[in-house]
């Protein structure tokens, strides 16, 4: 059977959907798998708890729940939510918005496909545009936005060394170029793959360059504040109407139900409601219905900062603590945890390549995500892409000791 363009596209293989068919095949199998690659979140009794009561008080509202799965949603979502979700957001943020400010959508990974673009292309005047990523690496999810057309350029971080065998990814600032070819930035904050943490000062010079060129910032919240709040580190939650702000509910623990949050200025969030009439007619009921609830109490917040973070904040440290063991004698620095669900290992002078690392570990039961998925724009080729694996800690801990340990001895026979 023959193709279009647009289905040899879908089909000639990519990073996620690579990493999701991982993900996919890892617990059709159960058994014996390591599964340190997918961004599952890990499963918290506390917020299991939670979750299942509001599914129980949902039913136990028989006119409420017949409402919730008996209607399509507005194409920007239920209005009580978002009202909800706005009044907290001015309640703990102390920002300027109202419902006209918030749409939901069917998980954040469609809200990049949609903002990527509409801020990349052609326009009425102008060259083409593109969307830059100041710092690579970046959430291997964006890569494919574009349906094969190349819609961003990237740049490369600088690396700080932080103590023996920890380091840091900073802005480049001095290579920041933006001109009439950049369409919007967007940044992942904690950033997915790295768990790095832009500091308010680089997220106020990305705003300001931003904001000179008259451009958007893409803010991806996904492990961000005010929620899961998945940071290790201070980092104040920011914005205003040249930022946009993009947030879910799957990392607070329902990848299931699919609901993403977009937090921006007018125009765009018609636009988004646009696109969920046009691609989906409406986005699901069921995330925004479970949550409300913890949106009006507030919940929400105190949930994700007295019981996500630190679960996360505690398996980061542990991992550490056996990589430390299992790389020892090794050539291996990790990123400096400061939030997000992975850790990012930088094998330097990796004999082999990370993508042949990663089939080695798969044929091992153990998976893991290569490195160099996680560039997209990046044009040069650079050593770097190819020395490091991305590891989610957010597993049983068994697991990972595990997993980490047959990297441990794979990583060594490479450099035998
Ligand atoms: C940085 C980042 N952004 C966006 C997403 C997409 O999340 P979802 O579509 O589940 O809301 C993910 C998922 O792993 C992510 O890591």
């Amino acid at each position: 059977m023959a193709f279009s363009r647009f289905g040899q596209f879908l089909t000639q293989g990519s990073g996620i959907v690579q990493l999701m068919d991982d993900l996919g095949s890892a617990g059709d199998a159960g058994g014996d798998i390591c599964m340190l690659g997918g961004g599952n979140p890990g499963a918290i009794g506390a917020m299991q708890d939670y979750f299942r009561n509001a599914m129980r008080t949902l039913l136990d509202d028989p006119a409420r729940f017949d409402a919730v799965v008996g209607n399509y949603d507005s194409p920007h979502g239920d209005a009580r939510f978002r009202e909800a979700l706005a009044a907290l957001l001015r309640r703990t943020c102390g920002w300027d918005i109202g419902a006209r400010n918030v749409a939901v959508t069917n998980g954040s990974q469609s809200t990049f496909f949609v903002l990527f673009n509409l801020f990349s292309g052609a326009y009425e005047s102008g060259p083409e545009r593109q969307i830059l990523l100041p710092l690579t690496p970046e959430y291997i999810g964006y890569a494919d936005a574009g349906l094969g057309r190349e819609i961003f350029t990237a740049n490369r971080p600088s690396i700080e060394p932080v103590g023996e065998d920890l380091f840091k990814y900073r802005v480049d600032l001095n290579a920041l170029s933006v001109d009439d070819r950049i369409g919007a930035m967007c940044v992942s904050r904690p950033t997915n793959p790295t768990g790095n943490v832009l500091t308010d000062d680089e997220v106020d010079a990305l705003r300001d360059t931003c904001r000179s060129q008259g451009i958007p910032l893409i803010l991806d919240c996904a492990y961000g504040t005010p929620f899961p709040n998945i940071i290790f580190t201070d980092a104040k939650p920011v914005y205003d109407e040249d930022l946009v702000l993009c947030m879910s509910l799957s990392k607070l623990g329902l990848p299931g139900v699919r609901t993403g949050i977009v937090v921006a200025a007018e125009p765009i969030i018609r636009a988004i409601g646009a696109a969920n009439a046009i691609l989906s007619l409406a986005p699901g009921s069921f995330g925004p219905a479970l949550m409300l609830d913890a949106i009006e109490t507030g919940d929400i917040i105190a949930l994700s900062n007295d019981v996500v973070r630190p679960f996360y904040h505690g398996k980061a440290f542990d991992t550490v603590a056996i990589m430390r063991q299992a790389f020892e004698g090794l050539p291996y620095r990790i990123h400096q945890p400061e939030g997000a669900i992975f850790l990012w290992v930088w094998f330097e002078g990796l004999p082999i390549s990370s993508v042949e690392l990663y089939r080695r570990l798969k044929a091992r039961g153990v998976y893991v995500i290569a490195g160099e998925h996680f560039f997209p724009g990046l044009e040069a080729d650079w050593p770097h892409k190819h020395e490091c694996i991305r590891v989610s800690y957010a597993g049983d801990a068994g697991r990972v000791r595990q997993g980490v340990d047959i990297i441990g001895e794979e990583v060594r026979r490479a450099f035998a």
